[in-house]
């Protein structure tokens, strides 16, 4: 489940000034395990100036419609002073070698007979996942459509734009697209941010039929917008999927760091028993160290990918014991029920604590 495997690089495709596709081949033996759904991501692992880094790039090329899966693609977007998206723009080569973990994550579309009409919503780098259940969409037959929103600043920094040019020539009846930039203005475009007034032309002028679910991926204000605008056009929340890159900081996390802070956890040291691929082992921990922390500094090789709550890869359930998450955004009141935690997230509230990263 932890484990990462080398990978060839097989493409290496400029999308724009800041960003580069990057596709992997999969050799046979290690097709199911990089087989995925639309929506998912895969962990890179590298090290850069002596320290491995770990940075989670969403699957932009659609599953294997059939047979085992051959090739996978990912859109990295250079940010500014970024360790490892800065080095895959600049270095990463076709014929290198990448350590890469298994798709994981749980905005997937999973591909459905019965007719399908769904609305995306993306920004900036935040095209790579919906590019893919776009595609995995509309190739599953004219019933099924798809309606994108894709936010930029400029028609030149937009990552797949051929990509998704080809999807217009090839799925003419079932493709809606609406360019939305922020910084320059085009006679096919909205201008400005995706906002509730973006969102609510598209809905009236677009494409006004009811939608099956809605996906969203881009900055959290953008999610909030989008959320808002379709919960208020009586788009249930179930059916409403967003995807975060990056950790804003929450106010409740805020909150639980404050109490963390001031000694609401309880001093001293903590045990933990931790069971990560059908091992078991022990270890003591302080109670101001997060739950992961304290893992990999103790070698024990669980998952994980941002280490900022947004990714799911380091889930864990307590099976003994109690703990507090300082953000959570992932994990539903049900889920947390059960015991599961994000375990980049967690702090522990008891003297002892059981979890197994197994059983998720
Ligand atoms: C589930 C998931 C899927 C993702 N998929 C993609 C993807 O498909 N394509 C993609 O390009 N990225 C994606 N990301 C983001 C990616 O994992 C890295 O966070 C990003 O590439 C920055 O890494 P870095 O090492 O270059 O920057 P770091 O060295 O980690 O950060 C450098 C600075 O940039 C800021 N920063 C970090 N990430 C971003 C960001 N996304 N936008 C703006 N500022 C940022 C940091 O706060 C910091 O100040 C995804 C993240 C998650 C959790
Ligand atoms: S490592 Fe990404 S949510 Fe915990």
């Amino acid at each position: 489940m932890t484990s990462f495997y080398p990978l060839s690089v097989s493409k290496v495709q400029n999308l724009s000034p800041a960003a580069v596709a990057i596709s992997f081949e999969i050799p046979d033996h290690l097709a199911a395990n990089f087989a995925f759904e639309a929506g998912q991501y895969i962990t890179l692992k590298h090290t850069i100036h002596g320290k491995e880094v770990r940075r989670a790039y969403s699957i932009s090329s659609a599953p294997a419609a059939s047979g085992p899966q051959k090739e996978f693609t990912v859109g990295i977007k250079e940010v500014k002073d970024g360790a490892f998206s800065s080095y895959a723009n600049r270095y990463i080569q076709v014929g290198d070698t990448l350590e890469v973990m298994p798709p994981q994550g749980r905005f997937v579309y999973k591909t459905q007979d019965s007719p399908t009409h769904l609305l995306g919503v993306a920004a900036g780098s935040g095209i790579t996942p919906i590019l893919s259940i776009a595609e995995t969409v509309l190739r599953n037959g004219p019933q099924h459509r798809f309606t994108l929103i894709y936010g930029n600043k400029t028609p030149e920094d937009s990552m797949f734009s051929e990509e998704i040019a080809a999807l217009q020539e090839k799925y003419p009846s079932q493709f809606k697209l609406q360019w939305v930039f922020s910084q320059t203005t085009e006679s096919h475009a909205i201008f400005g941010r995706i906002d509730t007034a973006a969102i609510g032309y598209v809905l009236k002028n677009v494409d006004t039929d009811p939608f099956d679910g809605v996906y969203l991926c881009g900055p959290e204000p953008m999610i909030h917008a989008a959320k808002e605008t379709l919960l208020a056009q009586n788009i249930s929340e179930e059916n409403i999927h967003f995807e975060l890159f990056t950790a804003a900081a929450s106010a409740e996390g805020q909150e639980n760091n404050e109490a963390t802070a001031t000694g609401q956890t309880k001093e001293g040291q903590i045990s933990v028993q931790v069971t990560v691929d059908g091992e078991t082992s022990q270890l003591e921990m302080d109670t101001k160290t997060i739950l992961l922390d304290a893992l990999i500094k103790a070698d024990i090789d669980a998952p994980y990918s941002c280490q900022g709550g947004v990714c799911s890869s380091c889930i864990c359930k307590v099976t003994e014991g109690s703990a507090s998450m300082l953000k959570n955004q992932i994990l539903t009141d049900s889920e947390i029920e059960e015991g599961l935690v994000l375990s980049c997230q967690a702090m522990v509230t008891s003297s002892s604590i059981a979890v197994d990263f197994d059983d998720v």
